[in-house]
């Protein structure tokens, strides 16, 4: 994978909980073209690499702008970029990709969840550009958490944003958007924000009626994925060289190859950012990830993460 090298330019404080950073390139020159909805990795000094939503103008490439909430329960991310990362810091990061993409539709209802707001808020921008009509519902705890303010107070042309705050007894359970009483198939919803918010509101929507095409989501925290198939052991086969490998059962795919010197794409390692989607020439799939959705996962060619899935099959050919 091309790395890049980036400037932190600025930081700022936004809300009670959060920082957004911009990122330049140390060249000067204008980074990677970008669409809402990507997300790009930020390898840290300390070793580790996150995924983070870009955010703000896509339009914009001399800087990234990104906005991290401070984890209690940060595994080093969060709270490195909250409590050492600094203006004039030299960091590498990945070129964008793009896994919650906008498809083409009429009308847009953009559902976020605290941070889940920015790649949301991206989605804003681009719909402003492209004329078309949409609705941002905003959700967050208290009115000091609301994020990038200074881009979601603006007038919006085609849109309207409505910031509920969950202390005003204002949340998605209290009361759904009335959009969700009329499905259509023109009509598209994308939400971002924890699991519970976004399985929620995807649970609403498919008891109203809504299909399943119309509904768009990303995950920020890996979601755990219960299975019913066993986790035995199995086998991969290398389409391009015939190599077989055993997977026990303590080891995922992408463990194995990399033990035998294969090179194998890998950013999040938890099935969320779809680096290590691989084609699947033969075998049944034990999806694991949550990159993928439902639709994705029956679709032909199958892809697998090979970070987090397994086979149901005793063994599975793999593209690589
Ligand atoms: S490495 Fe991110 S989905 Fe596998």
């Amino acid at each position: 994978m091309e790395k890049i090298d980036v400037i932190v330019d600025s930081m700022s404080r936004q809300g009670t909980h959060n920082i957004a950073i911009t990122l330049m390139q140390t060249n000067g020159e204008p980074l990677p073209q970008w669409e809402a909805g990507a997300h790009i990795d930020v390898f840290l000094p300390n070793k580790i690499c996150r995924q983070y939503s870009l955010t703000g103008n896509p339009q914009q490439t001399q800087f990234y702008t990104l906005c991290v909430k401070k984890e209690p329960q940060s595994r080093g991310g969060s709270r490195y970029i909250h409590q050492q990362l600094r203006v004039g810091d030299t960091l590498q990061i990945s070129a964008p990709r793009n896994v919650f993409k906008l498809q083409d539709a009429e009308r847009y209802t953009l559902l976020g969840a605290g941070i889940g707001i920015t790649p949301i808020l991206a989605m804003t921008e681009t719909l402003e550009q492209q004329r078309k009509a949409f609705t941002l519902f905003y959700y967050v705890q208290t009115k000091q958490d609301v994020a990038l303010l200074h881009y979601l107070s603006k007038q919006f042309i085609y849109g309207t944003c409505e910031i509920l705050c969950d202390d005003e007894g204002h949340s998605i359970i209290s009361q759904l958007p009335d959009a969700f009483n009329v499905p259509h198939q023109q009509h598209h919803v994308y939400m971002c924000g924890p699991a519970g918010f976004m399985n929620y509101c995807e649970e609403q929507l498919t008891r109203l009626g809504w299909h399943e095409s119309c509904i768009y989501k990303e995950a920020f925290a890996p979601v755990v994925v219960a299975s019913d198939a066993p986790t035995d052991c199995f086998q991969v086969k290398l389409k391009s060289t015939g190599q077989v490998f055993d997977v026990p059962q303590d080891k995922t795919i992408a463990t194995v190859l990399i033990e035998n010197d294969i090179a194998v794409p890998l950013s999040c390692e938890m099935g969320m950012c779809g680096a290590c989607l691989t084609e699947v020439c033969s075998g049944e799939v034990d999806h694991q990830d949550t990159v993928q959705s439902e639709q994705e996962k029956q679709a032909m060619p199958q892809h697998i993460a090979l970070c987090c899935s397994r086979a149901k099959s005793s063994l599975i050919e793999i593209n690589l």
